[in-house]
């Protein structure tokens, strides 16, 4: 656990945490989850990814892994992850006692040409996607790795979120459906470089078990990993249970967007163990 972050055992965020999200859109907690936990997720990765379905998205120009969705809808681990006080009870703090899971994804950044992701919000595509209508989710970024400035971390222009409200349409060729990839959902180079000019940019690095929480308005994207190690992060989206998605027509896959909206409770300080 980061000395300092953490009253007593209870997994809450300090003051100063809560006015650096505020002000940032991002909070970096160093060491939440311990080596054999990040082994635990990372055996559960593995065999998660081979099961076929809509759920696993390939690279564009191989047949790696890019994400996988819903894991905890497989894998008990995952289901434990994001249970886990470490996550919920900042996204508790930060959102209101009532959240419930809306996305669970892992992205894998394979070495050697993990493709990057486009410069985006993640809101104004939940916003057109699904009609949910207030940013009051939260995004936590589990690194899976060790993430370095080599393998493709996840860059922000902190404080975008405040002053950033992006539209966009998708355009006829794009490479997405209902995964919504980043590249259809993009700001433009101008927008971007109006950004970067206000906000700067930081990619927070650090080694697996490193925990970035981020708000959906946060301006992020990355870029391909050239290195030769993976870059797997988990990202767990949780959303206020009175803010739901209300789709005119059908709604997005359950793997994409969460029906099981009742609030999650906290399974108390539990350790992630490895079930296979
Ligand atoms: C990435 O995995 O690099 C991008 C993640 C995101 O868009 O949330
Ligand atoms: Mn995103």
């Amino acid at each position: 656990m980061k000395a300092g972050t953490m009253i007593g055992d209870s997994d809450m965020l300090t003051v100063h945490d809560i006015t650096t999200y505020e002000r940032d859109g991002l909070l970096v907690l160093p060491g939440l989850f311990d080596a054999a936990e990040i082994g635990a997720l990372r055996a559960s990765f593995d065999r998660d990814a081979r099961i076929p379905g809509a759920h696993r998205i390939a690279e564009p120009h191989s047949d790696e892994v890019r994400a996988v969705y819903a894991s905890h809808q497989r894998q008990p681990e995952y289901e434990a992850l994001i249970r886990s006080s470490r996550l919920l009870r900042p996204a508790q703090q930060l959102l209101g006692p009532d959240v419930y899971l809306y996305q669970m994804k892992i992205n894998s950044k394979p070495g050697f040409g993990g493709d990057g992701w486009s410069w985006h919000q993640d809101f104004p595509a939940w916003q057109m996607a699904d009609s949910v209508a207030a940013p009051d989710l939260i995004n936590a970024v589990v690194f899976l790795d060790e993430v370095t400035e080599y393998n493709g971390p996840i860059i922000f222009a902190p404080g975008s979120h405040l002053t950033r409200k992006s539209s966009f349409t998708r355009s006829a060729d794009h490479r997405s459906e209902q995964h919504l990839d980043p590249d259809d959902i993009a700001l433009t180079a101008a927008e971007m470089a109006e950004c970067v000019d206000e906000h700067g940019l930081v990619s927070p690095k650090g080694a697996a078990g490193t925990v970035v929480f981020f708000h959906p308005e946060l301006v992020h994207g990355s870029a391909t990993n050239m290195s030769p190690n993976s870059r797997r992060v988990a990202i767990v989206t949780y959303n206020r249970t009175d803010n739901l998605p209300r789709p005119d027509g059908e709604p997005r896959a359950e793997y994409l967007v969460g029906r099981d909206t009742r609030p999650l409770s906290v399974l108390d300080d539990l350790r992630i163990v490895a079930t296979a």
